[in-house]
Formats: C-alpha cells, sequence, structure tokens
C-alpha cells in the first residue's frame, strides 16, 4: 500500500476553522510517514489534498470553482503518477460524497469528517484502480490523534479535545457535518500535551467546537476547568482554547485566567448578535444581559483580558434596531477582534426556512458600519499597549521584510519589530522575547527587542 506514494508530491489547500488545519497536519504527517514530500504549490504536486469548510456559501462555492479549473492540467514532469491525483475531505466531503465526483469526474478521492485515517488507502486505491474511490462515514473514530502528524511550527501545537456539536445554532451547518459532540478521555489529551512539551511546544490552543462542554458526554457533566488544570500542570508555557459558547462558559473556567500560569489573558467569546430578539432565532440560548454579565467577570479576574468575537449581520428578519444593538454591544465590549460574517444560508439548517427580505445593500451597508467601529475599538485597545514590555513569541519574519520579527504577545496581537543586532532570525524563532512596544496601530503593535 505504501510503495505508489514513493518519490510523489503533495501539497493541502486548507478552508476554514482551525481543526480543519489541524487535521490538514495529520493528513500532511500521513504522507509523509508513507514517502511523499510536500510541496507548496498545485503546479509542483502530484497529490491534491483539499480540506474544506461549508460554514459559508462563499468558501462552498470557491472549492467547486477551483477543482473544477483543475481538469486539465498536465501530469507535473517527472512525476512517477499517470496524473495529477485530487482528493476533497473536510465538511463539502462529508456533506456532499458521491455528488462531488458526479459533477468534478476528474476528481479521485473523496472523504469525510470522520475518517482522515482511511486517506491514505483510498488513495493508492484510485491509484492502482485509477477510479474514483469515495468514502463518508456516519461517525466513527473521530480523534486523530493516533495518527502522525507533521506541525505547521515546532513551537505551537493544536490539540483536539472535542469533536461535534450539539447546539444546533440555527444558521449553522456544523452540527449536520461534524457530528453529535464526543470529548476525549482526560488522560489522552494530558499525555499528548505531556509529549508536546517535551518536545519543545511553548504554546498549546485547545480546539473544540464548544471546549466549555467538554466532557457532559463522557463524565455526565463539564469538566473542561480540570483540563485546564491538567494542561498547566504540563509546564507548556501558553495555553489557549477555541471556542467557548456563552452559554456553557463557567465561574470555574473564569476564575482559572486568574490562578493558571499559563492560560494567556485573552478569550475568544462569540457572541453573533447583540439582540435578544435575534439570539432566540439563532436559538444561542443566552441573553445580551448574560453575555455582558461574562464579560464584567471575566473583567474583575484579569482586568485588560483581550477579547474577540463573531458576529453575523443580516440573520433572518434583522431590523435596523437588531443591528443597533449589536452595535452598540460592540461598542460597550470594546473587543480587540472581531470576526465579522454576512450571513448566509444553509440549506438543511432550521434558519434556511426562515422568511429572509432584508435587501442585499441594506445587510452591506450594516457589515460596513460594523467594520468601521470594529476598526475603530481595535485601534483603541491597542493603544494601551504603548510603552509596556510584554513577552513575544517569536514565529517569524514579516512577510514583506525579512528584517523585521514578527510574533505574538499573551494577548494575541501580532508584534513586529528589528532583528536585534548580531542574532538571526532562525535563532530567535520559537523563542520568547521581551519587547518594549513603541507603536500601536488597528492590527499590530511596533516594539523593540528589549535585554530580558
Ligand atoms: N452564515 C454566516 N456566518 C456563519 N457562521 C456560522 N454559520 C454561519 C452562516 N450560516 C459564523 C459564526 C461562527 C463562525 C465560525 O462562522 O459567527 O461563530
Ligand atoms: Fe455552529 Fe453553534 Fe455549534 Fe458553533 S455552537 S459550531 S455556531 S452550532
Amino acid at each position: 500500500m505504501t510503495t505508489c506514494f514513493e518519490g510523489t508530491t503533495f501539497c493541502i489547500h486548507t478552508f476554514g476553522c482551525q481543526m480543519n488545519k489541524h487535521d490538514s497536519e495529520r493528513v500532511a504527517g500521513m504522507l509523509e510517514g508513507l514517502g511523499a514530500l510536500p510541496v507548496a504549490t498545485i503546479e509542483e504536486a502530484d497529490i491534491v489534498v483539499f480540506m474544506t469548510c461549508c460554514v459559508r456559501e462563499a468558501a462552498d462555492t470557491r472549492l467547486y470553482g477551483q477543482v473544477a479549473s483543475m481538469k486539465n492540467i498536465p501530469v507535473r514532469e517527472g512525476s512517477p503518477l499517470d496524473k495529477r491525483y485530487i482528493a476533497v475531505g473536510g465538511c463539502i466531503g462529508q456533506r456532499d460524497g458521491e455528488k462531488l465526483v458526479q459533477q468534478l469526474p476528474h476528481l479521485d478521492v473523496v472523504f469525510g469528517t470522520h475518517n482522515l485515517a482511511s486517506l491514505p488507502a483510498l488513495l493508492s486505491g484510485a491509484i492502482e484502480r485509477s477510479g474514483h474511490a469515495v468514502e463518508v462515514l456516519d461517525g466513527g473514530a473521530d480523534f486523530s490523534s493516533a495518527l502522525p502528524t507533521t506541525r505547521e511550527h515546532a513551537w505551537a501545537a493544536w490539540l483536539p479535545i472535542t469533536v461535534g456539536c450539539n447546539n444546533f445554532c440555527s444558521y449553522c451547518i456544523v452540527p449536520y457535518v461534524r457530528g453529535r459532540e464526543k470529548s476525549r478521555p482526560l488522560e489522552d489529551i494530558a499525555e499528548e500535551a505531556r509529549r508536546y512539551v517535551e518536545a519543545g511546544v511553548k504554546e498549546i490552543t485547545l480546539l473544540g467546537q464548544n471546549v466549555n462542554s467538554y466532557g457532559r458526554d463522557l463524565y455526565g457533566e463539564p469538566r473542561f476547568a480540570e483540563v485546564l488544570d491538567a494542561l498547566d500542570a504540563t509546564g507548556v508555557e501558553r495555553l489557549r482554547f477555541a471556542t467557548s459558547h456563552p452559554k456553557d462558559l463557567t465561574d470555574e473556567v473564569i476564575e482559572r485566567f486568574g490562578t493558571l500560569r499559563s492560560l494567556m489573558p485573552a478569550l475568544h467569546l462569540p457572541v453573533q448578535s447583540g439582540s435578544d430578539r435575534i439570539l432566540s432565532a439563532m436559538n444561542r440560548r443566552y441573553t445580551r444581559e448574560h453575555y455582558l454579565g461574562l464579560i464584567k467577570k471575566l473583567r474583575a479576574v484579569v482586568p485588560d483580558i483581550a477579547l474577540s468575537t463573531d458576529i453575523i449581520v443580516g440573520f433572518p428578519g434583522e431590523t435596523e434596531e437588531d443591528f443597533m444593538e449589536t452595535y452598540r454591544l460592540v461598542e460597550e465590549v470594546g473587543y480587540s477582534q472581531v470576526f465579522t460574517f454576512i450571513y448566509s444560508k444553509r440549506e438543511g439548517t432550521p434558519a434556511a426556512k426562515l422568511q429572509d427580505d432584508t435587501p442585499r445593500e441594506v445587510i452591506q451597508e450594516r457589515f460596513d458600519r460594523l467594520v468601521d467601529l470594529v476598526q475603530r475599538k481595535a485601534y483603541e485597545a491597542n493603544q494601551g499597549e504603548r510603552g509596556a514590555t510584554v513577552p513575544v513569541l517569536i514565529e517569524g519574519t514579516s512577510k514583506r521584510d525579512g528584517s523585521i520579527l514578527a510574533g505574538k504577545s499573551p494577548k494575541n496581537q501580532t508584534v513586529h519589530g528589528p532583528l536585534p543586532a548580531g542574532l538571526t532570525a532562525e535563532e530567535l524563532v520559537g523563542t520568547i522575547v521581551p519587547m518594549h512596544i513603541d507603536e500601536a496601530r488597528t492590527w499590530y503593535l511596533s516594539g523593540t527587542v528589549v535585554d530580558g
């Protein structure tokens, strides 16, 4: 089974969330383990894997377009294979299965969110029999932790603690493509974390659609605070997690921001809307008041915690007054970052059946107004950092200038600064260095490395 990958090259195109990025690292780990070589572009690759997302329509359409446009690309010169092989996995693979090969006959392999580990066998099947190989399961081996991983960065690791989602927010396709929530045993999580720390990982990000409900299926009650305790005890320097549902964020977890050495002062807490009427139609199961109460508690523990959120503009039936409730909430909270989305109708979700007659231009105008506010508030939030000295985890150099270091502050802000004399970027990558913040812009801070 392994032989057909020797001497081949592959590239992975990943769309969507961190869970997909993590799954891509597992795919890379498997293919490299079988003798395939990673390359950066489709042109150089014999095997192209798409890890897909169907949360919004735009990414969905783009995937179909991109695969369609690959129909006639000639085989790479020197390729040991007879043609270029294309595999589609992730959420669109899970949702569309056979339909993908019917619409895109030159597609070779389709796999879903539950059978990542089958990809090598599906690919070798397609290569050896030169036919399609489609496998989508309803559930199954959900934690790919036993699979090899090629991590994007040696100093950072993503660690899934739950997969799937039980929340059924009315607009969201995720519970239909990722399945019901399943938690991974606490001992397995701690064991994987310990291995990472021993291997030199500085930052671990716990992943799950709703990490706060971790453990409910396994232990009958949420035990996320205990996961945080166990991770802190591994000695990891930086601990983060995503994503949290406001209805499940407990006082216990909030307290951990004050007590755990490694837990970074930053939290992503998606609000989606500031209007109770819309929150109820979205089936979010909390109110604006509850959400603002959480923010208050968090700030009582960590006064300058960096908060980020997701907001959907233009949910069916959203009025100007509903939108203004969201606008005022953003003004009041003062987020460091807001991911703003225009509502996208997803077939099969309850919201797809709602009457949706707000004109497109009205929604776009609201969206633009919100984006302006978000930028202003992000700029304001960053000003507080000027003059401070913060520990920065160096990730590399600026995309535009190789002599400018780029890294992340504890609050997850991007920090840029000149490479100190006598040092190379390679020496600093993956280390945490103190930087004095000289300038604060909307999306990044500028600083200077100071002697620790
Ligand atoms: N339309 C627009 N945005 C959506 N999201 C999820 N589903 C939809 C949709 N149908 C957004 C939510 C979620 C983020 C990951 O994507 O804000 O938090
Ligand atoms: Fe989707 Fe809601 Fe689950 Fe998040 S919590 S994945 S928005 S259903």
